[in-house]
């Protein structure tokens, strides 16, 4: 199977009915010090890059934002988000592309908000070479507006994702279905990465061991220079 095929076996023979991420909730509804950005999203644009089933592609939808752009790597993914958005409301803010964490088919200084959950330490394969996570980051960057903001979510060094994966180097770890993983060493590899192309840089850590599995994250929200 290739990489692609891989990722829609991932998630195209799962139960459609899936839910947004607590903390994307917590970042988008919540009251929290440390987030400052204002929470009117009607006349505001957010991508959803890797969206995957569309779990926050449908939560992005139901805020009201202007325009949500759903991104992923097949036709097969983005055809799933959308269906599963379409059967959950009635939205006419969405648009579906394809596209890559290092090269997203959108104007620059386009984006109000960029969500990348769980997505942008996934590297893209390409001649025999695989994208950098500097490349990834320079695209979100690229694609949002100066001070717009960044929602970006990362597995912690000991998280499940890292199991039975092979280092390549230092930072790269490539799993059994062949994909390549940006594996940040703490905290401040991954703000370090962050702060070439963004700044306000507000972190929040989850350390979960759930039942056997462990799910800790980084969630950063930022804003481009
Ligand atoms: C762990 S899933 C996260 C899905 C979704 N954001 C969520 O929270 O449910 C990773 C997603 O990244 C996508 N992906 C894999 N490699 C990618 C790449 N190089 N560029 C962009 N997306 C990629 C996969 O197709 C998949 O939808």
């Amino acid at each position: 199977m290739n990489y692609n095929e891989t990722w829609n076996e991932i998630f195209c023979h799962k139960l459609k009915k899936s839910y947004p991420a607590e903390q994307l909730i917590r970042i988008f509804m919540g009251s929290y010090p440390k987030i400052k950005f204002d929470k009117i999203y009607y006349d505001k644009k957010v991508l959803d890059i890797g969206c995957a089933n569309g779990r926050n592609t449908e939560f992005l939808a139901s805020l009201g934002f202007k325009e949500v752009i759903a991104i992923d790597i097949t036709e097969e993914l983005i055809n799933l988000a959308r269906l599963n958005v379409e059967s959950a409301g009635n939205y006419n803010n969405c648009k579906y592309m394809l596209g890559t964490n290092d090269c997203i088919p959108l104007d620059s200084n386009y984006l109000d908000f960029a969500v990348s959950w769980g997505v942008s330490y996934y590297m893209t394969l390409k001649d025999n070479r695989f994208s950098k996570y500097g490349e990834n980051l320079k695209e979100l960057a690229r694609v949002l507006k100066k001070d717009g903001v960044l929602i970006i979510d990362v597995p912690q060094y000991n998280a499940n994702v890292y199991d039975n994966t092979e280092a390549i180097d230092e930072f790269y770890f490539k799993d059994k279905n062949g994909f390549i993983l940006r594996r940040f060493q703490n905290e401040e590899d991954f703000t370090r990465e962050l702060s070439k192309y963004f700044y306000d840089i507000q972190l929040s850590t989850l350390t979960l061991d759930c039942f056997g599995k462990n799910y800790s994250r980084y969630t950063i929200v930022c804003r481009r220079i």
